[in-house]
This record gives C-alpha cells, sequence and structure tokens, in this order.
C-alpha cells in the first residue's frame, strides 16, 4: 500500500480517487483537515475497504511513526501544505509550520522507517514530494520556461517555505540515502478546487452575481494543467522516476489571468446564461494587485515527456469546459466548503484589496 498526505485537499483527493479507480493498491490518507480538507470530496470511498483516512498532522512523529510501523508503506507521497499565495502574506506562520517543519519531520520518521525495512523493501521505497513552479520564481515575457536547471528563486512566504521543503527533501536524499523524487507542478485547476483559487472563485462568484476580482491589470501569466494529469504525470514519476531527481509537470498552457476569466465568463453565458441576458464579463473589477506579485510561470516539460513519455490529455479548452460543468452540477459541494471561516477569508482579503 501507499501512505499519501494531504489526501483530502484538491490534489490529494483527486489523486487518492483516480488511484483507487485505476489500481487495486490500498491507501492511508492522512490529512489534518485544515480548512482546505474536505472529508465530503471522498464521500465515494466511505465504504472502500482499500481507503484508510486518518485525520492528523504531518508534524506529528509519533502517529507517523505509527502508521509507518502498522501500515508498511511501499511508498509515501507528500501532498499536504498550505497551499495558497494570498494566505501566505497574511500570515506566513502556518506555512512554514506544516511546509518545513512538517516536511522535516516527515522525512525523519520516513527515514527512521526506510531504514529498518527489509533490503528488498528497502530498495522499492520512494518518498515523492509534491512541489511547484513557484520556488523558481518569476519569469519576463521573453525568458524561457522553467527548467529543472533553473535557480530556486523563491518571492512568496508560499514559495520560499516550499522551496525550503524542496532542499530538506534533496537532503535527505544526498546525505541519507533516502529514494526521493520531486515533481514541481505549474498552476492546477479542475473538481474539487477550494474557491478562494482564481478559477473556481471566479465562477462561484459569477454564479453568486459577485465582481470578479482581478488583481492589477490581470495580464499575470500561469501555465495551466487539468489536475487528473498532474495526478497521471505523479504516477508515471513515482512508477519510473530516478531517484534523487526532480520533475518539472506543466500544461503548456501559458495564458493571462484576464484571459482565463474571459474564459470562465464566455463558458458561463453558454451554460448559465444570466437572468438578465448580459455577460458575465460585466462582473470583472479590477482590485489592488497581490503585493510581491509574480509576473510569470511557465514550465518546460520536455524532461517527463522524453525520459518517462508523459503528456498531458487535455488541452485548455476541453479541460476548462469541464470544469465550468462540474461546478454547475456540484452547487451543493461548493455551498459546504463555503463554511464561517471562508467567509471570513473572502472579507479580509477583498476588502483589503477594494
Ligand atoms: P490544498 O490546500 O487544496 O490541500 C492541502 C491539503 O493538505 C488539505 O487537505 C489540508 O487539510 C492538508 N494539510 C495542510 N496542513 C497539513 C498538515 N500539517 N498535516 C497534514 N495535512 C495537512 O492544496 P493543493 O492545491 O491540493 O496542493 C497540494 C500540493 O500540491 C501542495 O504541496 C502544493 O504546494 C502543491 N501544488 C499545488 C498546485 C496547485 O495549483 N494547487 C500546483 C503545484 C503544486
Ligand atoms: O504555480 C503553482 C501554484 O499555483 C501552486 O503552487 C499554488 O499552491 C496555487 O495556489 C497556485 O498559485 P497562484 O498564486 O498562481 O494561484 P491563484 O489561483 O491564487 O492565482 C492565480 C493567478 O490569479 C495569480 O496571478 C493571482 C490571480 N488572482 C487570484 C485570485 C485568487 C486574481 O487576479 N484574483 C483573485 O481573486
Amino acid at each position: 500500500m501507499i501512505l499519501v498526505t494531504g489526501g483530502a485537499g484538491f490534489i490529494g483527493a483527486n489523486f487518492v480517487l483516480d488511484w483507487l479507480a485505476q489500481s487495486g493498491e490500498a491507501v492511508v490518507n492522512l490529512d489534518k483537515l485544515t480548512y482546505a480538507g474536505n472529508l465530503e470530496t471522498l464521500a465515494s470511498l466511505k465504504d472502500d475497504p482499500k481507503h484508510v483516512f486518518v485525520q492528523g498532522d504531518i508534524g506529528d512523529s509519533e502517529l507517523i511513526d505509527r502508521l509507518l510501523a502498522e501500515h508498511q508503506p511501499r511508498a509515501v507521497l507528500n501532498f499536504a501544505a498550505e497551499s495558497h499565495v494570498d494566505r501566505s502574506i497574511h500570515g506566513p506562520e502556518d506555512f512554514v509550520h506544516t511546509n518545513v517543519l512538517g516536511t522535516f519531520r516527515l522525512l525523519e520518521s520516513v527515514r527512521g522507517y526506510w531504514s529498518g525495512l527489509a533490503p528488498e523493501s528497502k530498495q522499492a521505497f520512494r518518498f515523492l514530494h509534491v512541489s511547484t513552479d513557484e520556488v523558481y520564481g518569476s519569469l519576463s515575457a521573453t525568458d524561457p520556461a522553467f527548467t529543472e536547471e533553473n535557480k530556486y528563486e523563491p518571492n512568496s512566504p508560499y514559495s520560499a517555505s516550499k522551496a525550503a521543503s524542496d532542499h530538506l527533501v534533496r537532503a535527505w536524499h544526498h546525505t541519507y540515502g533516502l529514494p526521493v523524487l520531486t515533481t514541481n507542478c505549474s498552476n492546477n485547476y479542475g473538481p474539487f478546487h477550494f474557491p478562494e483559487k482564481l478559477i473556481p472563485l471566479m465562477i462561484v462568484n459569477a454564479l453568486a452575481g459577485k465582481p470578479l476580482p482581478v488583481y492589477g491589470d490581470g495580464m499575470q501569466v500561469r501555465d495551466w494543467l487539468y489536475v487528473k494529469d498532474h495526478c497521471s504525470a505523479i504516477r508515471r514519476v513515482l512508477e519510473g522516476g530516478k531517484l534523487g531527481e526532480t520533475y518539472n509537470v506543466g500544461g503548456w498552457n501559458e495564458k493571462p489571468n484576464i484571459e482565463i476569466v474571459n474564459t470562465v465568463c464566455a463558458l458561463l453565458d453558454e451554460l448559465r446564461p444570466r437572468a438578465d441576458g448580459r455577460s458575465y464579463r460585466e462582473q470583472i473589477t479590477y482590485v489592488t494587485d497581490r503585493p510581491g506579485h509574480d509576473r510569470r510561470y511557465a514550465i518546460d516539460a520536455h524532461k517527463l515527456e522524453r525520459e518517462l513519455g508523459w503528456k498531458p490529455a487535455e488541452t485548455f479548452d476541453t479541460g476548462i469546459r469541464k470544469t465550468v460543468e462540474w461546478y454547475l452540477d456540484h452547487a451543493e459541494w461548493v455551498r459546504n466548503v463555503q463554511s464561517g471561516a471562508y467567509r471570513d477569508w473572502v472579507k479580509k482579503q477583498y476588502e483589503a484589496a477594494a
């Protein structure tokens, strides 16, 4: 079996659902259930004996030691993190706590477990760390896309904490020989995405008749990847990745934010037209920019294609349509994640940016 951390969040839950749909191998899913973790996303696995959910912190060494000893996983996949850049600007401490200290403690527990394995299991074991393209910093309009050789130049508390975690993972391989793999992925989108991030926030606000807040001039560029393609890349790296190596994962879909927002509006105009017949575009509102806002990210995913034969299955057009349709069909999931804590966050973030 495998142990997944952060498997009640956006990407982790998509990964667990896909994994269990495609392989017979059991999953122990450890998640702290912060505001971003949601068991409703995993409701379809309630009676699946192959899914064991444990609420807990990756920094709780006693718990992790116990889970490793009890379940004897052949791999640990670390998705758990504080993941939202804007939240990291308002309150960086949780990011250092989970992304840096939590990853350190998890690595130490895994190292202890791995050291005690029999030679064959020890050789087969993998620790896969899920990271981000944001560790490479910001590109100008003409810079080439990030390769695995780019320098780390993180600019936000979030990306700095993820960069620190990547360095720890690298060092645990170099110093202790822990069999690690790291993936650095671009912006994901798709089902079960928490509506604090750009695409789900725009869909949810549009349908609620609220403003669509675009930071600054809306010309910042992100490279979008449908979440299920990220999951397939992780499966591929787990299966065939070279120990100690990093793999960039991206969708070859660079787009300025305003184009994303316009596309979401156009799809909603088609699929769920406004009662007054006007376009959702009328709700677009330019607001104060994010402090330290990175201008452009772009991923060169050639290494993953060349060495492991991975390519994304979705284009942006197919993926974004599926995503908008998913949100239209899952109004109850959205309602349930919009708890009191979510409303407090939205008030704090967008009142300050207005
Ligand atoms: P998310 O915020 O939706 O989910 C994070 C999950 O981790 C939540 O379920 C949360 O409860 C859990 N968690 C937080 N702290 C924890 C702790 N201390 N112990 C155990 N569980 C904890 O994030 P996501 O978007 O699914 O991102 C998952 C991973 O992928 C993160 O490591 C993130 O840095 C990385 N990543 C995300 C993107 C993206 O576009 N969302 C892109 C590249 C990489
Ligand atoms: O690049 C990978 C990263 O992508 C991941 O590591 C992060 O976990 C993930 O949150 C994401 O970070 P971003 O900051 O790029 O994503 P976000 O959805 O917050 O913002 C996308 C772009 O949209 C960014 O340029 C900021 C802008 N934006 C965002 C929000 C929430 C707006 O213009 N308005 C908004 O209200």
